[in-house]
Formats: C-alpha cells, sequence, structure tokens
C-alpha cells in the first residue's frame, strides 16, 4: 500500500471560504510529485481545449489543468502543430495532465510514454466517459464493464512511467456502492497515484443528482488523493464535498467554463468586475483565432457560449443572438453588442444549459 502523505483520519475542518481556500492550498503530494493548490480542471472534451486552458491560465488559482481526452492509438504519432486536441504550449506543460483513452494496456501505455516525453506533469487514464462513440469501442466507462482490464491497464501505464498517473472514473453501471470502493483499491495496488471519482452511474451521464457520499466511501478506501467530482457550482458546494467526503482535492468541470476565473475565486479571493464577462468573452475569441483555423474556432466557441451565457438572466436569447456568426469577426461585433453595457447576471448560473 501507498505510504500516506497526509492524515485522511483527520476530518477537515472546512467551514467558511477562507477555510475552503486555507485547504485547496495546502501541498498534496501526488507519486513523485507534490502540488501547491487541490482545485483542478477537469478534463472536457471539446472545451478543455489550448485555447481555454489558456485563457484559464490568465486568472490563475488552479493547481493542474487536464486535457480533453486524447485517443492513445493517434498519441504516438500525433503532430501536435496539426492536433486540434493533443497540443499545448511548453509553459502550460509542468501544471498540465494529458488524459488517454484506449482499451488496450500497450496501447494506452505507449501514449502514455508518449505524453511522459513531451514532459505533462502526468497521465489520466479515462474509464468515465460514457459516450456511445467511446464505450462502442471498448474504451472510457465501458472499461467498467471489464475492471480487470482496466486494472491490467492501470499496471501497464505504471510500467511504462514514473511520472504520476491519475485514473478517472465514474460509479460504474449499476448503482453498487461497493464496485467503485473496489475498483478504487485495485487502481491504487496497480500503481496509480491519485484518482478523480465522479459518483454517478453510467448511463446518468449528467441528468441525476452526482452521488457525493461515495466519494468519502472511495476516499476512505485508499491511501492514495482522491479528487471530487460532480456538480462544484459555488464555493458551498467546495466546502460542503471536502466535509462530507473528506477528499483531497476538487475536480471542476462545467463551472470552470461558466466562469474561468472559478479558481482564482475560490483559492486567491478573486472578485470579479462586471465588464469580465465582455473581456473573457473577447479573450476566449482571441484565444481560439490564435491557436485554430477561423471555421475551428468558432465551432470551439459555440460549444464554449451555452456554459458561459447560462451566467445570464436572459441567457437562452443572449445565446441565440452571439452564436448568431458566421465568422469570428461577426462573434467578436456580437459580443460587443452584447455585452457592453453587461447583461444582468444570475446568482448562480442557469444549469440548464450545461449541456
Ligand atoms: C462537454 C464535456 C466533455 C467532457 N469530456 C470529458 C473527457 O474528455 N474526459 C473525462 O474524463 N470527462 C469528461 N467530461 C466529464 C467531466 O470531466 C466531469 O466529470 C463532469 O462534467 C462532471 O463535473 P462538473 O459537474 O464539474 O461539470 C466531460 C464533460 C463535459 C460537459
Amino acid at each position: 500500500m501507498t505510504q500516506l502523505n497526509f492524515d485522511k483520519t483527520a476530518e477537515p475542518n472546512v467551514n467558511t471560504t477562507a477555510d475552503l481556500a486555507q485547504y485547496l492550498l495546502k501541498p498534496l503530494v501526488i507519486g513523485s510529485r507534490t502540488i501547491s493548490n487541490r482545485m483542478v480542471l477537469a478534463p472536457m472534451a471539446g472545451l478543455g481545449h489550448i485555447a481555454f486552458r489558456q485563457l484559464v491560465t490568465g486568472f490563475s488559482g488552479f493547481g493542474l489543468l487536464f486535457t480533453g481526452m486524447c485517443s492513445a492509438k493517434a498519441v504516438p504519432h500525433e503532430n501536435p502543430k496539426m492536433s486540434h486536441v493533443f497540443s499545448w504550449r511548453p509553459e502550460e506543460l509542468d501544471h498540465t495532465v494529458c488524459q488517454i483513452f484506449g482499451a488496450e494496456p500497450e496501447i494506452m501505455a505507449r501514449a502514455a510514454q508518449r505524453v511522459e516525453a513531451e514532459g505533462f506533469f502526468g497521465v489520466d487514464l479515462n474509464f468515465g466517459c460514457s459516450v456511445a462513440a467511446i464505450c462502442k469501442k471498448g474504451c472510457g466507462a465501458a472499461l467498467l464493464k471489464t475492471p480487470d482490464k482496466a486494472v491490467d491497464i492501470v499496471s501497464a501505464v505504471r510500467k511504462s512511467v514514473s511520472c504520476p498517473v491519475f485514473v478517472k472514473f465514474r460509479t460504474g453501471w449499476r448503482d453498487d456502492q461497493n464496485f467503485p470502493v473496489t475498483m478504487a483499491r485495485a487502481f491504487e495496488n496497480a500503481g496509480a497515484d491519485a484518482l478523480t471519482f465522479h459518483p454517478r452511474v453510467a448511463p446518468d451521464r449528467r441528468s441525476r443528482r452526482p452521488k457525493w457520499e461515495l466519494i468519502g466511501k472511495v476516499q476512505n478506501a485508499v491511501a492514495i488523493p482522491v479528487f471530487g467530482n460532480g456538480n462544484l457550482f459555488a464555493p458551498e458546494h467546495g466546502i460542503r464535498m471536502i466535509r462530507e467526503t473528506g477528499c483531497q482535492g476538487l475536480s471542476i468541470g462545467r463551472m470552470a467554463v461558466a466562469q474561468p476565473w472559478i479558481f482564482a475565486r475560490w483559492t486567491k479571493g478573486f472578485r470579479p468586475e462586471p465588464s469580465i464577462y465582455m473581456e473573457t468573452a473577447l479573450d476566449m475569441a482571441r484565444l481560439l483565432s490564435t491557436h485554430y483555423e477561423d471555421h475551428f474556432a468558432l465551432k470551439m466557441f459555440k460549444k464554449f457560449a451555452p456554459y458561459f451565457c447560462a451566467n445570464f438572466k436572459f441567457s437562452n436569447s443572449i445565446l441565440k443572438s452571439l452564436i448568431r456568426a458566421e465568422n469570428m469577426n461577426e462573434l467578436c461585433d456580437n459580443i460587443r453588442q452584447l455585452m457592453d453595457p453587461p447583461p444582468q447576471t444570475l446568482l448562480l448560473p442557469n444549469i440548464n444549459l450545461f449541456i
């Protein structure tokens, strides 16, 4: 069993937003490395690309950034200059984890070697994605139907790299509380350095409430750090998840797309001004245009827009007007027209737009 690098038995004394920041800023050992901030960007295909990660970096306040999932079959020979997914800025490598998906131990191990050779902080294995196209190939959450194979993948990756190995997984395919606990222990024994656990069964996708109590069970079962994930939208949620589950870190997905400054807000007390919406939307557009050709940049902005517009009182109509654009120039005109003066915002984003 891995040696404990923190006291898992101590109940986290996290009651206020100041306590939350203090907890999130405690160093955490992950395998051979240490991070100084436990609040991380969750992997999100089509959203967590190089441009979005640069946008989040501008606000700072996070510990790690996870890429969207990259095909393990493609990674060993992928050209980062051509790939929309397997691409990065050199300066982000030391705090970025590359997520890979695949179905075979040797293929995942070879991809992990490339990830390590490029200098990423670590590699993350996707055992959580329940999208049909991924599961049909025996990847993502489908591997939770063949637990031995999932564990073989962790062992093979562990043997092939020395950088931190993360595993992201979910409850499984049935509402069985013991299954994620058994899997967590097996992943740890196979050499995983940290787990991100999303407590939903696979067919649920993101529709029903995640069962945070399962994060506590997974956390109690292993000595390695566990990042809790699922429906963290406001600091109160972060406080409650840490108190109720004792998880060592927080992994934030959709809310980080709505508010890329969320990390700075929770860990550094950053207070956004009303002008932040127009500035951030224009920055997102500029960064997408820096990294991608116009057509793809527009496509990626249209994926980002529903989450971002969820901040506004009239989110649906603003979203509709915002994305009525044929190119990035038109899009930037729309941003200026719709966000100056700033639209009325909601206390909590309209999560009906969180698709
Ligand atoms: C558009 C989208 C793409 C996602 N892609 C991935 C992915 O590539 N790999 C992965 O492990 N999880 C993926 N997820 C799941 C998130 O990492 C996360 O588990 C989920 O959104 C719940 O966290 P949240 O409530 O903070 O958003 C994706 C989620 C969304 C919304």
